[in-house]
């Protein structure tokens, strides 16, 4: 079913920053949201990620409203069935990288080392799983929360500007990265102002300024 938003809104003070934003990410597909800078993007893709409140409409995953969730229901849902690649990455810096793509401290868990390494490859970071994240670049840790999605197999993936700042060989590889995970049946919510990555997206939705 995937996600499905009506009649968004949102305000800033006395600004009204967008307005009747409707829109519809079915279940294995991808949608880019573009859009000049400061025109709301992030913002828009937090209130469907229920990281920010709505001021008006309804948003709804796989068919049940999201509205009257409260925080602990939101974090569960968060924790079963999302990953956020976030605009600065959103990384625990005191901890390692294998900590960062699986959430566990140290790595008794055979099983899941095994995962962890491979998500890591597929990033180019199987070397550097036992590094702290403040020893990494920008796009270096960019890699690492895609290799935490990857680990994570979730339902659904909110990511912010993810092909930011990375070389022409970087950009490509996350591009490629965040449609596996949609051939793989995940629901892909991108900001972006990438427009290869929002042309290779199966839908776009151009927030303009009111
Ligand atoms: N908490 C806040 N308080 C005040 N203003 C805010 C807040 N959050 C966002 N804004 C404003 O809302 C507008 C939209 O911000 P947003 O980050 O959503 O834009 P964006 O389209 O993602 O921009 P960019 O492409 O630069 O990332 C900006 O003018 C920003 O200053
Ligand atoms: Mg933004």
């Amino acid at each position: 079913m995937g996600l499905e938003a009506n009649d968004l809104s949102m305000k800033i003070g006395a600004r009204t920053l967008f307005q009747g934003v409707s829109l519809q990410c079915p279940k294995g597909n991808s949608l880019a949201i573009v859009g000049e800078s400061g025109v709301g993007k992030t913002t828009l893709l937090n209130i469907l990620a229920l990281i920010l409140p709505t001021h008006s409409g309804t948003i709804s995953f796989d068919g049940v409203e999201a509205q009257a969730w409260n925080e602990r229901k939101i974090r569960k849902f968060w924790k079963e069935k999302v990953s956020f690649i976030l605009q600065d990455a959103g990384l625990d810096d005191s901890e390692t990288v294998a900590y960062n793509i699986t959430l566990k401290h140290g790595l008794p868990w055979r099983h899941t080392q095994q995962e962890a390494y491979a998500a890591a490859q597929q990033v180019g970071l199987a070397d550097r799983l036992e590094s702290q994240i403040v020893e990494l670049s920008g796009g270096e840790q960019r890699r690492v929360a895609i290799a935490r999605a990857i680990y994570k197999q979730a339902d659904y993936l909110f990511a912010d500007e993810p092909t930011a700042s990375l070389d022409d060989t970087n950009r490509q590889l996350v591009q490629d990265l965040l449609l596996e995970q949609v051939a793989k049946g995940a629901t892909v919510i991108i900001a972006t102002h990438d427009l290869t990555l929002a042309a290779a997206c199966d839908q776009t939705y151009t927030l303009t300024k009111i």
